[in-house]
């Protein structure tokens, strides 16, 4: 039997990194796109990177897209790649668009002009929905973007959707709630609480300065939401799904369950910082995931207590061998 071969851009994101391998334990051929860099950023993929082939290209460069489809011949592309934080695209909403919003379209052209029957699924979010209009949010819920990140992922969204109808493409949305883990960029919330965290138990740090205590978010495992990126394109026919847990929790609580795991009391530490305050907010996120659990058959497998922990002990570990 012929291997299965998928192409992921993203490959050295947290996703990138989690999907890859879950493709490799399927039986994949996995073709991961990098950007050309100065000193290289394999830190999330070099445990299994002899598994994998890694190739250069750029989702600004659509003629890098075009040659690397041609030269590989994927049946699956996931596309990962992104400017995925949310704070930085105030500061570069151009670069954002150019990215996050036009990247897709590029991807999608190149699938188009390659070879039309690959199936093609798009890393959409739950950013989407902002200042939400119905709690919770589903498939049907309308966007009401608050960030110029939002605004790039619902173009990234309605352009995979027109490229569906438009072409009869397998191309498929995944709308995914927030999801975390270890190799989270340490800029996003979780992250640099946990790492703040071990941080401060190991007396390396006095301090964690953050924004907004009162954000709620739907926060799940990464490990457990790519198996449902997968799920999306082994379906018969292409479709939009949530992906959530269905729970909610502020980053306050984030706070007091990682400082109270290792007997701290965040309040304590914690310092607010206008630094960190964003000028429009997403103030609350709750998925309804009815549609992928009954379709897909799929469902979160970590809860919150267990990703809090999970996070606090793999940088309580990491902070001990940097300062051993
Ligand atoms: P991440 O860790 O920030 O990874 C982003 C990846 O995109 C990196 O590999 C990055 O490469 C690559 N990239 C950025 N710009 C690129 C470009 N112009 N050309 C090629 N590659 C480029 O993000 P993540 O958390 O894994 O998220 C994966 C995707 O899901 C993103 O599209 C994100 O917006 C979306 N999403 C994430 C969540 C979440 O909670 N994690 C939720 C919903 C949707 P470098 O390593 O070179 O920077
Ligand atoms: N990053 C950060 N840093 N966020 C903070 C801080 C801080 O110091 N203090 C409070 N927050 C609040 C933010 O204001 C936001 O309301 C919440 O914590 C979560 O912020 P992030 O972890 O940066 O994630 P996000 O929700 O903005 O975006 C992530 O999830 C989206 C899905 O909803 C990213 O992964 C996006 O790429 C993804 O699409």
């Amino acid at each position: 039997m012929m291997k299965r071969r998928a192409l992921i851009t993203g490959i050295t994101g947290q996703d990138g990194s989690y999907l890859a391998e879950f493709l490799l334990r399927q039986g994949y051929e996995v073709i991961g796109m990098v950007r050309r860099t100065s000193t290289v950023n394999f830190e999330r993929i070099k445990h299994f990177q002899d598994q994998i082939t890694l190739v250069t290209g750029d989702l600004a460069d659509e003629v890098s897209l075009i040659s690397i489809l041609r030269e590989h011949r994927p049946s699956e592309v996931y596309n990962l790649a992104a400017q995925s934080f949310v704070q930085t695209s105030w500061a570069q909403p151009v670069f954002t668009g150019e990215t996050t919003a036009l990247g897709v379209t590029r991807m999608l052209d190149a699938v188009r002009i390659v070879d039309p029957e690959i199936r093609f699924y798009q890393a959409s979010s739950s950013e989407m929905f902002g200042k939400v209009v119905e709690v919770p949010q589903t498939e049907r819920t309308p966007f009401y973007p608050r960030s110029p990140y939002g605004v790039a992922k619902v173009y990234g969204h309605w352009i995979t959707v027109n490229y569906r109808e438009s072409y009869n493409m397998f191309a498929c949305s995944g709308i995914l709630f927030n999801h975390e883990s270890p190799r989270r960029g340490l800029e996003f919330v979780t992250r640099k609480i946990s790492h703040g965290v071990a941080r401060i138990k190991l007396g390396l740090d006095e301090e964690l300065r953050l924004g907004n205590l009162d954000a709620q978010r739907d926060w799940g495992f990464a490990g457990d939401y790519v198996e449902a990126m997968w799920l999306m394109l082994q379906q018969d026919h292409p479709d939009d799904y949530v992906v959530a847990t269905g729970e909610t929790h502020s980053v306050r609580e984030f706070c007091e369950l990682a400082f109270g795991y290792v007997d701290l009391d965040y309040r304590d530490y914690v310092v607010q910082d206008e630094r960190f305050m964003r000028p429009a907010e997403v103030d609350l996120l709750i998925g309804d995931s009815s549609k992928a659990r009954a379709t897909l058959g799929w469902s979160p497998k970590t809860n919150f207590q267990e990703l809090v922990h999970m996070m606090v002990d793999a940088d309580l570990q990491l902070l001990k061998e940097q300062n051993r």
